[in-house]
């Protein structure tokens, strides 16, 4: 597994403002989409590509284009809707599937409750979005889910992670291809399962107490 926390002057500076509790929920919003692209720019660095020409007004000029088939994002609902919008804007062609993730605050154990995914990934590189990696329960589920389903390399990207997420990601998914991309790392869990400092439940930050 490879991690790659991203080291830029803006994100920092977008992720202490996303972090301040005064923050509104529309703001709130905005920077997390913001935050997603700026995050896109390292998550995708391994997007396949295919070699191609191209004519300019002067010459022919060699590029490259998205391969096929096309990568496929998966925002784990609800909070990584939030995130689905700063990815597609990089990422246009790429098809969407949705998966529907809750944490039993109790247990952190989490449930699946929908799933909206093609049933053959074979060859498809995946695209995981959630804002946040506690446990790592949930994320270890999804990407358990789409390898299942035949993903060859799966990509998470995430905006803030505890380090014992992050290791217990790394046990559950040992020798698979996975990279995980981060806004940051942050101390600890406390004793409910929430990041510290953290940004208290990104869900609910974004849509509200349900
Ligand atoms: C949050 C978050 C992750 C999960 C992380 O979602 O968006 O999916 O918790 O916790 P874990 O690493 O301990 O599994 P939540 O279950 O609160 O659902 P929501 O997005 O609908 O608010
Ligand atoms: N889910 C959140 O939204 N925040 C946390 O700190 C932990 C899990």
């Amino acid at each position: 597994m490879r991690v790659h926390v991203a080291d830029h002057p803006l994100i920092t500076h977008k992720l202490t403002v996303l972090r301040d509790k005064n923050t509104p929920s529309p703001i709130f919003r905005s920077l997390v989409e913001e935050l997603m692209t700026l995050l896109a720019y390292e998550g995708t660095r391994g997007v396949r590509v295919e070699e191609v020409t191209v004519q300019t007004p002067v010459a022919v000029a060699r590029g490259v284009q998205i391969s096929n088939p096309k990568p496929l994002v998966v925002p784990i609902l609800r909070a990584g809707l939030g995130m689905l919008e700063g990815m597609v804007k990089l990422l246009p062609t790429a098809e969407v599937g949705f998966l529907g993730m809750a944490r039993n605050e109790e247990t952190l154990e989490p449930t699946t409750y929908a799933e909206r995914l093609p049933d053959d990934l074979s060859d498809r590189q995946c695209f995981v979005l959630d804002p946040m990696l506690a446990t790592g329960g949930s994320l270890i589920a999804a990407i358990q889910f789409l390898f299942d389903r035949g993903a060859v390399d799966v990509t998470a990207i995430c905006i803030l992670a505890a380090p014992e997420g992050l290791a217990a990601v790394e046990k559950a998914l040992e020798g698979r291809e996975v990279t995980i991309v981060l806004g940051a790392v942050d101390d600890r869990l406390d004793e409910h399962g929430y990041i510290v400092p953290g940004l208290g439940d990104a869900g609910d930050r974004l849509y509200g107490l349900v």
